[in-house]
């Protein structure tokens, strides 16, 4: 694991020594002429503009202590934002990796002592750290070279004090992914309920697991039902931060589906494989709770995570069961594959003894959501605007974006059921919609439902900082949003 620090002299970057020195370049203007020195031909003769996305590697340009200068480039001021940032830190960082160098140095592109800059000083940190993230953990030989250390210039305790900041950020994110990686052989309920139990004793949390029993006793009849067919069994896991004094919590609950074979209604075999990443709304939501822990936020959260798996047989539930959730409320089962909607609305109604003063579910729910909107937002659905915009823009802090879709009545409708109050599935159309109108049977709290089916992995990178596999989104946005909510306690 690379080690992230600030240091150096932000006032004089020719004396930074560095393997690998990096300096961002906005598009058409200029580069420093004392960095490049007697290079200055790179510029001349266009070969590097400053364009988003684009680095330049110069070496032993004159008269800098470093003997690698690496230009890259920010594209327009004007659409600079701290996502190109992130983008920008972790080219430099994996570019330092894979010269298989000790160390890099990151030249911040922000006016001293600025607020901005601390901001960015935390954006650089997440994304070096993030860029460089691997999971190698069943390779028997190593994947290849690691970078040592990536350091923030600066020359105030505000960039070190952000650098740390995104350091924390980037953990959240890397724990989310190394859990949403890890195979459903070992990452079964009763792995991430001894995760959860690790994250709660770091930081003093209250830690609560529910066996198959304790769920049967607390009427969660929805997780007891999709997992009872299950070998490896169940688990509610339940994770309190007490850092908000009497104020009434908010409340993240996070779909866990550790293999989703669909059950008796099987899913194709064709990327079945990926269904191990079912489990990633509960792995951000683990991933925050660290970063609350780590950062100390003056506010009250409430975790909760129902984990089973999905599978087939002879004790497994059937098309056309009809169970009564936690609620009160009864289902008729059209699709034993609709089974995240099941689970979560047993946590939604548990959590209706928090009094939360807001909910935010995450979940791979719906492959139409990632019809809908392809691999670069959540949808974002809910019963509460102010809600929605909070989430919306940490969604856009964090990098980690949120498009807010509709939940009109008729998508309720939608979902009636024949024999029972409703059904599980809505048939094809509007999908996402109407996973998220059975969502709102079950909430009577202001709620944000985050369907992350198209962003929380891929089979390809992302982004600079987003290699293959987990994204670990939308932990970020989560502690972007607590952040948030902190900063308001902290103002009264
Ligand atoms: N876990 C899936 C949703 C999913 C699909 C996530 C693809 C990521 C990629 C969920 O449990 C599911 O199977 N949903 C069904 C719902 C349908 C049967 C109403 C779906 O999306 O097809
Ligand atoms: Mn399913
Ligand atoms: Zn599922």
């Amino acid at each position: 694991m690379v080690r992230i620090e600030a240091g150096g002299d932000g006032d004089r970057l020719s004396g930074v020594e560095a393997d690998l020195l990096a300096v961002c370049v906005f598009a058409g203007e200029d580069v420093p002429q004392d960095l490049l020195g007697d290079k200055a031909e790179v510029l001349r003769d266009g070969d590097f503009s400053g364009k988003k996305g684009s680095s330049t590697l110069v070496y032993n340009p004159g008269g800098l202590a470093s003997p690698r200068l690496l230009l890259v480039g920010l594209g327009d001021r004007s659409s600079f934002g701290l996502d190109t940032l992130r983008r920008a830190a972790a080219t430099a960082a994996t570019r330092a990796r894979s010269l298989k160098l000790e160390n890099a140095a990151f030249a911040l592109p922000v006016q001293d002592g600025s607020a901005a800059r601390v901001a960015a000083a935390e954006a650089a940190a997440e994304g070096a750290a993030l860029g460089l993230y691997r999971f190698d953990r069943y390779k028997t030989k190593a994947e290849g070279h690691e970078l040592s250390t990536f350091t923030v210039i600066s020359n105030d305790e505000g960039v070190a004090e952000g650098a740390r900041t995104g350091a924390a950020l980037a953990a959240t994110g890397v724990l989310a992914r190394d859990l949403q990686n890890e195979p459903s052989n070992t990452a079964t309920p009763v792995f991430l309920a001894e995760k959860a139990r690790e994250i709660g004793e770091r930081h003093g949390m209250g830690v609560t697991v529910l066996d198959r029993a304790g769920i049967e006793a607390e009427g969660l009849n929805g997780l007891a039902t999709v997992g009872r067919s299950a070998t490896n069994e169940p688990r509610f896991i339940v994770l309190e931060h007490n850092g908000g004094g009497d104020e009434s919590p908010v409340v993240l609950v996070g779909k866990a589906v550790t293999f989703d074979s669909g059950g008796i209604s099987i899913k194709p075999s064709a990327g079945m494989e990926d269904m191990k990443f079912d489990m990633s709304g509960g792995a951000a939501v683990l991933g925050a709770m660290d970063a609350v822990g780590s950062l100390g936020l003056a506010v009250n959260v409430v975790a909760l995570v129902p984990s089973t798996e999905n599978l087939p047989g002879g004790d497994a539930f059937k098309p056309g069961d009809v169970l009564e959730l936690h609620s009160g409320k009864t289902v008729e089962i059209v699709t034993t594959d609709a089974e995240g909607r099941l689970i979560l609305a047993d946590a939604l109604s548990y959590a209706k003894r928090y009094e939360p003063s807001a909910v935010i579910d995450c979940a791979t729910l719906t492959g139409a959501c990632h019809v809908a909107l392809g691999d670069y937002a959540s949808g974002l659905m809910g019963n509460d605007d102010a809600l929605i915009e909070e989430v919306r823009n940490a969604g856009e802090a964090a990098g980690e974006r949120a498009w807010h879709l509709p939940l009109f009545d008729e998508y309720t409708e939608q979902i009636r059921g024949n024999t029972a109050d409703l059904r599980n599935s809505g048939g094809r159309y509007g999908g996402a919609l109407t996973a998220g109108a059975f969502l709102k049977e079950f909430v009577d709290y202001p709620w944000a439902h985050l369907d992350i089916a198209g962003v929380a992995y891929s089979a390809k990178s992302r982004n600079a900082y987003t290699p293959k596999g987990g994204s670990g989104a939308p932990a970020r946005l989560l502690v972007e949003f607590l952040r948030g909510r902190a900063r308001k306690v902290e103002s009264i």
